[in-house]
């Protein structure tokens, strides 16, 4: 079941639509990911309400420097990369609060914005629904049209007449490995037709510890936001986990060029997911692997992005380098 919202006069429609991938395979993923030797889970588990409030609250904090980052990227650049963009559809994968797509409709006149329909797409139905609405209140004239559905499944209710400029912000891109990255993107590059664009925000390699302290926040805000998917798992699939028997880790693996999110067992357990018919033992110290943060430069982001068919028009940065936008185009077939 796909959740779509509709903007009408000022206010959200909401309504169900069936769709032909019913059938979550999220459950299954979860159950091999667990029986293997190296335990991991997948991140967009992280994201019910209170995991997206959580990821709100990383957004502010002094050490997660991607947010405000990435914000004034888009301010800067948003009139470069909004130029000419009339009638047509800003579809924000993984769009969460909505926050940074108000730098790209400031940076348009108010008759461009008009003709201009918001399609924010994300897994989390009450960030998506509260956002949407609060963006309402600040663009009144907006067309929005939501939908609540997972990122890697096909999305199908976009218009084909339409001009698109889909959006992948925050470096949510980093939390794909490479092959679910390649097929996530060769999925986008499907949709796209070659006066279309594609703007990938990406986190750069940078100094370990800036890196490792951005997940390691004095707070703690970011163990709360990890410890938050065993909870999900309770809530969802009926599993046993005793969330206050597990610590949090975030290290830089370097042969990777990631961040790695583990939760670690701070003794043995006996485990039960009950609506997987699963359970096993957790030796102490043994982790579960909960995220990867793979950080780029512009030569990997590009080698990333040629494996589904775009290339990088323009490569949007601040003086340090500190995150990138990637403004990506098809890739002609004789390049
Ligand atoms: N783009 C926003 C939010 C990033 S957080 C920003 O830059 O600040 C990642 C977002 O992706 C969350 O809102 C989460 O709910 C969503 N998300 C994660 N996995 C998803 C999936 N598989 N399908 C759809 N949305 C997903
Ligand atoms: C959404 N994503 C890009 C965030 C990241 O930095 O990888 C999620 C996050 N995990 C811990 N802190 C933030």
């Amino acid at each position: 079941m796909t959740i779509i919202f509709e903007s009408d006069c000022n206010r959200l429609r909401v309504f169900t639509a069936l769709t032909g991938h019913d059938e979550d395979p999220v459950a299954e993923e979860v159950g091999a990911g667990l029986k293997a030797s190296s335990k991991t889970l997948p991140s967009k588990y992280f994201y019910d309400a209170r995991g997206s409030k959580l990821f709100e609250e990383i957004c502010e904090l002094p050490e997660y420097y991607q947010t405000r980052t990435e914000l004034a990227l888009l301010e800067r650049f948003g009139p470069q990369i909004m130029e000419g963009f009339t009638g047509g559809d800003l579809i924000e994968l993984g769009s969460g609060a909505n926050l940074k797509i108000r730098a790209l409709l400031d940076a348009v006149d108010a008759g461009q914005r008009q003709q201009l329909r918001y399609v924010p797409v994300d897994i989390s139905e009450t960030a998506l629904i509260e956002a949407a609405e609060h963006l309402l209140e600040l663009y009144p004239d907006l067309t929005i049209m939501g939908l609540v559905t997972d990122f890697h499944h096909p999305i199908d209710r976009l218009d084909p007449s339409r001009r698109k400029l889909f959006l992948f912000l925050g470096s949510t891109i980093g939390n794909l490995d490479e092959v679910q990255a390649s097929e996530f993107l060769s999925r986008v590059t499907a949709l796209m037709d070659d006066d279309d664009r594609f703007l990938l925000g990406l986190d750069t390699l940078k100094d370990v510890a800036v890196l490792e302290s951005a997940y390691n926040d004095a707070a703690g805000v970011t163990a709360e936001f990890n410890k938050n998917i065993l909870s999900v798992l309770n809530a969802t699939l009926g599993a046993d986990f005793d969330v206050d028997s597990f610590e949090h880790l975030a290290f830089f693996n370097r042969d990777e060029a990631q961040i790695e999110m583990r939760l670690s067992a701070s003794r043995e357990m006996q485990v039960a997911v009950r609506d997987l018919g699963l359970s096993f033992t957790l030796e102490e110290g043994e982790t579960i692997r909960t995220e990867i943060c793979r950080k780029f430069d512009r030569t990997s982001a590009e080698a990333m992005v040629r494996s589904a068919g775009l290339h990088i028009a323009e490569w949007y940065t601040d003086s340090d380098e500190v995150f990138a936008l990637a403004l990506l185009e098809k890739r002609s077939t004789a390049s």
